[in-house]
């Protein structure tokens, strides 16, 4: 049976055309102000929702009575009031796995980029200011052999320990909520610890940690104060795991050497944010899974999971809502 489908976010045009060909599809980005008048119109009917990126809680959901399926294009699922979806019946899709390796990378290359003052670097020659070998004051600092420390130990935690201890020599140190075991590929180099032994044993502390009640706001002055001196704090997971002023102060004291991060409490990152500027921020945004070849995967599969759910069949995969 056809059935309603709203598009928030644009996905390539053979996917959509899939689309088309099951249901009556509207497509439209609520961000963009022009199509928010389509987007809740389009809500009041829709019976599936795909894309991302966009914040759809009680208030939205209170707009979508028919809805049987949210169909995300990320793993992240932070974005969606869980609880309304449980009670509701609602089911959520994600794409998970897909993306692993290319978060991975973006969270490595921003360990190497802090660490080796790549970006300021780069603008040192950009800028002309490479007139003479550079002195002391531009070195960077090794990352090879130095501690790695993981808050976060799903997929991407995991794939961003291997690159640390197979490609770099890294002994990494993890803590994650779940008892994860120690996959084979890392028997030997990296141990499981506490919370505090994670911040307090490693020289970067990387988090990939998902957002949700129990990790809003987790790393605050205390937590800071427990990394080592002179250690760099990398995020490629959600900004609002982070008390952002407290980062600032961390940084500004000089006990942090450097911050890496890919992701912010407010996205699009304010202009007034100091942390847009800041000598020892790194910011990117939020890039983690964004290549072509990743999101055309993300996309692909949200669109499978979407068409499967709606025709009655077990998408490939849904996050589980039963602890919402
Ligand atoms: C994800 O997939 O969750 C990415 O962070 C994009 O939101």
């Amino acid at each position: 049976m056809r059935k309603q489908v709203l598009v928030f976010r644009s996905i390539p045009d053979d996917l959509l055309a899939q689309l088309r060909d099951a249901h009556d599809v509207i497509v439209a980005d609520p961000r963009k102000p022009e199509q928010a008048p389509a987007f809740r119109e389009a809500m009041s009917t829709a019976q599936g929702l795909i894309g991302s990126s966009v914040k759809l809680g009680a208030a939205e959901l209170a707009g979508a009575p028919r809805l049987e399926v949210i169909s995300s294009i990320s793993v992240g699922v932070d974005n969606y009031d869980q609880r309304v979806l449980r009670e509701r019946g609602i089911m959520l899709c994600h794409t998970p796995g897909v993306l692993t390796e290319t978060t991975a990378d973006t969270i490595f290359s921003l360990v190497m980029a802090t660490s080796r003052r790549l970006v300021e670097l780069s603008n040192h020659v950009r800028e002309g200011h490479w007139t003479r070998n550079i002195g002391e004051d531009l070195f960077g600092w090794d990352v090879h052999h130095k501690t790695i420390g993981i808050l976060g130990f799903g997929r991407i935690g995991q794939a961003v320990a291997r690159r640390a201890a197979l490609g770099f020599n890294m002994p990494v140190v993890f803590h994650d909520p779940f008892e994860v075991p120690v996959p084979a590929a890392l028997a030997g180099v990296a141990r499981r610890g506490t919370f505090d032994d994670v911040l307090s044993s490693a020289d970067f502390v990387v988090l990939t940690l998902p957002l949700a009640e129990e990790t809003e706001g987790l790393m605050g002055a205390s937590q800071f104060a427990l990394m080592k001196p002179g250690a760099i704090f990398v995020n490629g997971s959600r900004g609002a795991i982070v008390q952002e002023r407290a980062l600032v102060d961390a940084l500004d004291t000089g006990h942090l050497r450097a911050a890496g991060l890919d992701v912010f409490a407010t996205e699009p990152l304010p202009v007034d944010s100091p942390l847009r500027t800041h000598a020892k921020v790194t910011p990117l945004p939020h890039i983690g899974s964004a290549t072509h070849e990743t999101r055309r995967a993300m996309a692909e599969l949200a669109t499978d999971n979407l068409l499967r759910a709606l025709a009655g069949e077990t998408p490939r995969s849904t996050f589980d809502l039963s602890k919402a």
